[in-house]
């Protein structure tokens, strides 16, 4: 099992399906499974029923992907603040996708809202979370200026010489 946290922007959505499909795994998105279940958007569950709620989802959604057949799981950057999901992402070998804060935001800017940013300072939220990825990665890949496809096939070759590829 192949869980990628990270911070928003980071690209754990685009290199995790790009890695599922170069290691022959499903890929499964944590983002994107609440929106289908809640069939909303990931803002309009923020909206309708706040964090707490959202983040008791994010905690059973992960349970059950992290908890199901191998594949490879991008998590949503705020699930790393649950000491539940930290927990469950033990049983994971856990890719940290780093990236510079600047780019972060440059990535974030124009693609789908993020809620958190709305209510909180980006930069603290950037140094608190930092440490917490560090805590649970198992590989740390920096995407600050790489193709995506460069950044896989150096976590191929990584995941392949640490026998967790699948
Ligand atoms: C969040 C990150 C988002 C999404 C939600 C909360 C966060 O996922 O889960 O908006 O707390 O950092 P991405 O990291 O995929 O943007």
């Amino acid at each position: 099992m192949i869980a990628l946290v990270g911070f928003m922007g980071a690209g754990k959505t685009t290199v995790g399906r790009a890695l599922a499909q170069r290691l022959t795994l499903p890929f499964f998105d944590v983002d994107e499974t609440i929106e289908q279940r809640s069939n909303a958007t990931i803002a309009e569950v923020f909206r309708s029923q706040g964090e707490p709620d959202f983040r008791a989802l994010e905690k059973v959604v992960v349970a059950e992907l992290l908890g199901g057949p191998d594949a490879v799981v991008a998590l949503g950057g705020g699930s790393v603040e649950d000491a539940g999901c930290r927990e469950l992402l033990e049983n994971a070998t856990v890719v940290y996708l780093g990236v510079d804060s600047e780019e972060a935001l440059r990535r974030i800017n124009g693609g789908d809202p993020r809620p958190m940013l709305e209510s909180n300072d980006p930069e603290a939220l950037y140094k608190r979370r930092r440490a917490l990825y560090e805590s649970v990665a198992d590989v740390t890949i920096s995407t600050d200026g790489r193709e995506v496809d460069e950044v896989v096939e150096e976590l191929a070759a990584t995941l392949g010489r640490l026998g967790s590829d699948a």
